[in-house]
């Protein structure tokens, strides 16, 4: 897969598609783990003498154009963290075109949310051609990694304008997926959480072959799932509150889970284990991010937003936890773990390479 290290970037204007679809509550970021996990391909691009960077990506599913979706607090927190990061209310026409004419080298300018505009999800080519024509890009980058698994205008539409090169981020999960996926060092260990069985089957459906243990704690194993192979280990005890109901598995389970993630050398993890949204049911979901945060020498991959999420609040607390693989994208990583092909990656130049 071509990458931004592979190509040239000096005095090039580069079209940079990022995934800022970021959780807002009342207004406010609550998680800017998709901004940050963007600044090694900006700072990269920045290093390697692009003359102007613009960013595009989506934010929420907005029914047309919807001001509580705006990116323009994203552009904010973007600048705080990079600095020289303008925005435009809008993804084309004269005051993009003006505002781009007047960038400095290495400035960086975020258009407004592309699903304000229907063309976006249409994959329609006049819609990406009309952000092209304003800003006149020299090439592509793709780095929105959580989206590109939608056959969008920014996502698969653009590879019939511009080369489309992979970002930093694009290649570090597709590398990690990939490891994963198709050449694992084993043991390989699954662990399946969270609540809806719906969900997770088609995971451990595909992995049943690959992996050589798949534990299955949350919801799903307090409601009974039963095991169909002697590969797959239910959790077996619970902590419960005064009603009875199962909210996180017991000390025996999360024991027995232990010892798998001491032995295994590939581990993908997607779904917390218990409740864990009250801290009193957390402690299996803790006890399994430490445990793996602190192996040394396994590809851990960490997916599904609920799953990411708890476990990027952990590493807020706790310096000492690394994993191979935070993923950013919730349908983008279930939908590569299950071998789906992605029209994202597809419109990659030399993708399969
Ligand atoms: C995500 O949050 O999973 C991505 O940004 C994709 O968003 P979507 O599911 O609305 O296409």
């Amino acid at each position: 897969m071509k990458t931004i290290n592979d190509i040239d970037i000096k005095n090039k204007t580069v079209l940079v598609r990022v995934d800022y679809n970021v959780p807002l509550k009342n207004g406010e970021i609550t998680s800017d783990l998709r901004i940050r996990a963007s600044l090694p391909t900006l700072n990269l691009l920045r290093e390697k003498g692009a003359e102007k960077i613009i960013l595009i990506s989506h934010l929420g599913r907005p029914d047309g154009a919807d001001k509580s979706l705006s990116l323009k607090p994203v552009a904010d927190t973007l600048n705080k963290l990079i600095g020289r990061v303008s925005f435009v209310d809008d993804v084309s026409g004269e005051k993009v075109s003006s505002t781009a004419e007047k960038m400095k080298k290495g400035d960086i300018l975020l258009l407004e949310n592309l699903r304000f505009y229907p063309g976006e999800k249409a994959n329609d080519k006049d819609f990406i051609k009309s952000i092209i024509d304003s800003t006149h890009p020299d090439l592509y980058v793709q780095d929105g990694f959580a989206v590109i698994h939608r056959a969008h205008s920014s996502t698969d539409a653009v590879k019939n304008f511009l080369p489309v090169y992979a970002g930093l981020l694009v290649a570090s999960e597709v590398e990690n997926l990939s490891k994963a996926t198709f050449h694992p060092d084993h043991p390989v260990l699954m662990i399946i959480g969270g609540a809806k069985v719906e969900d997770k089957q088609p995971l451990i459906d595909k992995f049943i072959k690959k992996a050589d243990h798949i534990f299955v704690g949350g919801k799903i194993a307090a409601d009974g799932y039963k095991s169909t192979d002697k590969k797959i280990i239910v959790a077996k005890d619970y902590d419960e509150d005064a009603t009875g109901a199962k909210l996180d598995i017991g000390p025996l389970s999360t024991a027995e889970l232990a010892n798998l993630i001491t032995d295994a050398s590939t581990i993908i993890w997607n779904g917390t284990l218990g409740y864990t949204e009250d801290p009193a049911y957390a402690t299996a979901s803790s006890i399994t991010a430490e445990l793996i945060g602190e192996k040394s020498g396994a590809t851990t991959i960490i997916c599904g937003g609920d799953t990411t999420g708890f476990v990027e609040t952990m590493m807020k607390d706790h310096e000492n936890l690394h994993y191979s693989l935070v993923s950013t994208g919730g349908g983008a990583s279930l939908e590569f773990l299950l071998g789906k092909k992605l029209p994202g990656l597809e419109a990659i130049k030399n993708y399969h390479d």
